[in-house]
């Protein structure tokens, strides 16, 4: 531990910029809204990317994700309702259900389908890609996939509910998603009206705040009191403890932290490495079949 790191004053984070969320659509034609990964925030290291989609419309998601190839990093699926397909080229095939996590590393690369398991209803979840370091970017693909019974949910004062997905609480509720490599912190908390919550994060790591439901308050730079709401992402600045407050009522939130990487970044559609060199061999190597 360096003397800076030592001495350095306990510090609140605030809400340093507050994104809106981007409808787009991807796939073969799924409506979402982009939140990291547009012009008003292309990134957050670790963080390259963050979609939400929610929808009752089968117009909206029918189509899915056929099969398309990822390398260099790794893709989070959290759903809330419904049910989607997964499928690779490996042989590995599974339905994520809501509440549901497949945290996905694609590694060296797969090629893999995302589809909807329904014809009608509602379909809500979130897509999240987590960068991984040169070292690892060639990594063998893994899995961990945890079933909503295999989350563990933290009970707090005032109702306040937090569903541990990966990291572990200052409390202790520790999530079964294991990745040291960018040390992230994932949960969902659920604010009754006016409920407080705070939670701490290591000081130099990236954090944002993402609204899923109702109105969340937080501090701006200057003490300012910020509302956020539906696919408002809050990106926090560097600091230890994060102090929210729901509004009259409630808010249903994912607060997401990680450790950056501070390496260079070559984005090529579904691959993300570290020059363009390895981007065209990416392509090269999938469209010879090396994946
Ligand atoms: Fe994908």
């Amino acid at each position: 531990m360096s003397m800076q790191t030592r001495t350095e004053q306990r510090a609140a984070r605030y809400v340093s910029r507050l994104i809106r969320g981007m409808p787009t659509t991807d796939g073969a034609g799924v409506e979402l809204t982009r939140v990291i990964g547009q012009p008003a925030l292309p990134m957050l290291d670790p963080f390259l990317l963050l979609d939400a989609f929610r929808s009752d419309r089968p117009g909206d998601y029918i189509a899915g994700f056929p099969p398309h190839p990822h390398r260099g990093f790794e893709t989070v699926t959290y759903l809330l309702a419904g049910r989607m397909r997964h499928r690779d080229n490996a042989g590995h095939e599974g339905v994520i259900e809501p509440g549901g996590i497949q945290w996905m590393t694609a590694g060296r690369g797969i090629v893999h389908s995302e589809m909807p398991e329904q014809q009608q209803g509602l379909l809500e979840g979130f897509q999240l890609w987590v960068n991984l370091p040169a070292a690892h970017k060639m990594d063998r693909p893994a899995y961990q996939e945890h079933a909503a019974g295999a989350i563990p949910e933290e009970q707090r004062d005032a109702g306040v509910r937090v569903r541990v997905i990966a990291g572990q609480t200052a409390r202790g509720t520790r999530g079964p998603v294991l990745q040291p490599l960018t040390e992230p912190l994932y949960i969902d908390v659920e604010l009754p009206a006016e409920a407080a919550f705070d939670e701490l994060l290591p000081p130099a790591h990236n954090g944002f705040l993402y609204v899923i439901s109702g109105t969340l308050l937080a501090e701006d730079a200057d003490g300012g009191q910020l509302r956020l709401g539906r696919d408002d992402l809050g990106v926090l600045s560097h600091g230890d403890a994060v102090t929210v407050r729901a509004a009259e009522a409630g808010a249903r939130f994912l607060l997401v932290a990680g450790r950056p990487l501070n390496e260079p970044v070559a984005r090529g559609g579904p691959f993300v490495m570290n020059n363009q060199a390895e981007i065209r061999q990416a392509y090269a190597d999938y469209a010879s079949g090396r994946f």
